[in-house]
């Protein structure tokens, strides 16, 4: 059994009354050194549009801040243009990475008012910013370390239908006019459509913490597909849980370092933030994981290197799962996916393709995964031992383990 691609939006119902509802992942925010660079690196890579802008040009006086865009994944690269600006003293502890997971929402206020009645600490009070075009609500909460969630609700020609189509983003927000890489992406995509999930990394001890505080204060639940005993391997030498929204449409898995024969790579991020938890890694889903992955591989991106051993086992493990619960076998290409160096798993409900890149910036802290689903909703646990293996093997090249 295969499935395509979910849709991603939450359409809109009667849930409309639900002040947590949320209708999709508005936004991602990294707080990046030097965002005119990284646009190009995004672009190059990932194949991300870089469409829209705001800076000194458009009227942002502190920071400029760079919209990416591919499928429905919206990336802001943002650097302050001063060192009072918030993004540069984050950037100077932790480098570069995600400052902010934020949420559309229907009503701002109203998600952030209950978050807080939940116990929420407040990261910044809602505001409405307003021009000609619409109005943007947004409200911000802290969640682990440094990270926030902003909760963001749109009106006008900025509602989230029109952003899709390409329009315009947020106030002081303004169309890129010329950036020859838009039209080479075009012609050659990556196929990237949603964020999949977000895995964030904590402290020792501090997973179940958060598991509550998401139950708590997003109302989230632990995900129903997810075997909820702690992944613990003497290899994986982490623990994880998942917590889902409400409707499943965002899925934070939460890691945290646990003690093995050798450094987890939680505490080796953890190392790397002066031990403030933060994302470790963005699942970016695609409907094709060949045809991403060797599009991607073309462009320079660097992905772990799986050892040649598992590929002597996977077909076996992952097809006999398959065949016992009446699910046809792997359809993609077995040499292809070997050649491609691709992850695959299996459980009662289908097959994932996956695959992690190495890290994005120098610290050995934000990471990419392209991952393909086809039935399976589950997060890859057959391929922890292989992965970690591959992962000591880097960590072992940086002095790490
Ligand atoms: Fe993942």
């Amino acid at each position: 059994m295969t499935t395509a691609s979910t849709p991603r939006t939450s359409p809109a119902t009667s849930s409309q009354t639900d002040p947590l509802q949320l209708i999709d992942v508005d936004h991602v925010r990294f707080y990046v050194g030097n965002a005119k660079q990284a646009t190009y690196f995004y672009a190059s890579c990932f194949g991300f549009q870089f469409e829209q802008m705001a800076d000194l040009t458009t009227g942002s006086r502190d920071a400029a801040h760079a919209l990416m865009t591919q499928g429905n994944i919206r990336l802001v690269l943002t650097t302050g243009l001063s060192a009072e600006h918030p993004s540069m003293k984050h950037i100077a502890h932790y480098g570069d990475g995600v400052k902010d997971v934020a949420f559309t929402v229907f009503d701002a206020t109203a998600a952030y008012d209950r978050a807080i009645k939940n116990g929420a600490e407040s990261a910044y009070e809602p505001v409405e910013t307003k021009d000609e075009h619409g109005t943007v609500v947004s409200a911000g909460i802290k969640t682990y370390g440094e990270v926030i969630h902003s909760f963001v609700s749109r009106h006008g020609e900025y509602e989230l239908a029109n952003v899709k189509k390409g329009g315009r983003f947020m106030p002081l927000f303004e169309k890129v006019k010329s950036f020859a890489l838009n039209d080479h992406n075009r012609k050659h995509p990556c196929g990237l459509k949603f964020v999949d999930h977000l895995v964030g990394n904590v402290g020792l001890g501090k997973m179940n913490h958060w598991v509550a505080w998401y139950e708590n204060v997003l109302e989230f639940k632990l995900f129903k597909h997810f075997d909820d005993k702690d992944i613990s391997t003497e290899y994986s030498a982490l623990m994880s849980k998942v917590m889902a929204s409400g409707n499943n449409l965002i899925k934070m898995p939460i890691n945290e370092p646990a003690h093995g024969k050798r450094k987890s790579q939680v505490q080796e991020y953890l190392d790397y933030t002066e031990q403030v938890p933060g994302v470790q890694h963005l699942a970016l889903r695609t409907d094709d994981e060949l045809h991403s992955i060797a599009e991607l591989r073309r462009r320079g991106v660097d992905f772990l290197t799986i050892p040649e051993a598992y590929y002597g086992q996977v077909w076996e493990r992952v097809n006999t799962m398959l065949k016992a619960h009446g699910h046809d076998v792997v359809k993609e290409d077995h040499e292809k996916v070997k050649d491609l160096g691709i992850l695959v798993d299996s459980d009662d409900e289908g097959y994932l393709l996956q695959l992690f890149t190495k890290p994005l910036q120098d610290r050995p802290t934000l990471f990419f995964e392209i991952i393909c689903r086809r039935g399976s909703q589950s997060f890859g646990k057959g391929n922890f031992k292989a992965l970690f293996e591959s992962l000591e093997i880097e960590q072992e090249r940086r002095g790490n383990l």
